[in-house]
């Protein structure tokens, strides 16, 4: 908790209202969670409206890119094609790819492919064939505020197998998104996405997950799926997170490539599929922010 504010000082959300008749009840309920041993968010993970109204201007770039990307993504492309797509639809629209030279990655995407878990460098070497299944990860940040989401793409005629797993990890998110609502818990969350992907018999990779976003790229809270219902971070109106399982056809084992750094597979060389929503947990439930 930060420093102590009077009840009548204005409140820290920026609202201009009196701290009493705004954030004050919602402090003391967050504070009850703590005191009970609970792990609860700090006030910097907490977005005020404003704030939530320039990410979602981001984000209204991101979704538009991953929209306008869909109609071009076919066999015979290769991934550097997409990777250009998003950085001259991002730009000409006033954003910029945050991944571009992010901590040293070189690009405006991440597409990864098949049995690339997740962070393939896009490359013309990589060209997308005849039942390939890709993941394409597009972030923008615009005037300083980010958004973030992820998409699947099947490549012409794809197996039966690898249909089932692009399907359920699209509803593995969609299962974690009914578990997001104020007063839960994360791990309301991961066990949701991770018992869905295993009663289809898929496993979730544990080493990679979602993360807090939208002043920041990257922020806390981290979001796994091998967590346990009640455990793990309370949410409260205002935060938000994404929601990004990496679920895997086979074992959960992973490796990242030792030539990039970047780029993650899985151990035993069968696909993996991923999506990405960011969500903001609202008063009632939740809002999708990117997809
Ligand atoms: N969009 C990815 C994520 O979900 C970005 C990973 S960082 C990168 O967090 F540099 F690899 F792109
Ligand atoms: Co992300």
């Amino acid at each position: 908790m930060a420093k102590k504010i009077g009840r009548n000082d204005p409140c820290w959300c920026g609202s201009g209202r009196k701290y009493k008749a705004c954030h004050q009840a919602f402090d003391e309920k967050i504070a009850g969670f703590a005191a009970a041993g609970h792990i609860v968010p700090d006030r910097k993970m907490i977005k005020t409206a404003g704030q939530i109204a320039k990410i979602k201007e981001s984000a209204k770039i991101n979704i538009a890119v991953l929209d306008y990307i869909s109609g071009y993504i076919k066999a015979g492309i290769n991934t550097e094609e997409i990777n250009t797509m998003v950085f001259e639809k991002t730009t000409k629209m006033g954003g910029y790819p945050a991944t571009l030279n992010y901590q040293g990655y070189p690009k405006s995407a991440c597409t990864s492919v098949n049995n690339q878990v997740c962070h393939g460098i896009p490359s013309e070497q990589v060209v997308l064939k005849d039942g390939d299944i890709l993941n394409v990860d597009i972030s923008t940040v615009l005037d300083g505020f980010y958004s973030d989401s992820s998409r699947m793409f099947c490549i012409g005629e794809v197996s039966p197998e690898k249909k089932k797993l692009v399907e359920v990890a699209r509803e593995c998110v969609y299962e974690g998104l009914k578990e997001v609502k104020p007063w839960g818990f994360l791990g309301d969350v991961g066990q949701a996405v991770h018992d869905y992907a295993f009663a289809h018999g898929y496993t979730i990779v544990r080493e990679i997950g979602g993360h807090g976003v939208g002043v920041d790229f990257h922020e806390d809270p981290w979001v796994g799926y091998n967590t346990k219902r009640g455990t793990e971070m309370l949410m409260v109106p205002g935060m938000m997170f994404t929601i990004e399982p990496m679920v895997n056809m086979g074992r959960v084992e992973i490796y990242i490539d030792e030539r990039n750094g970047w780029t993650a597979y899985t151990e035993d060389g069968k696909p993996s599929a991923q999506w990405e929503v960011q969500v903001l947990v609202t008063d009632t439930g939740y809002e999708i922010i990117s997809y």
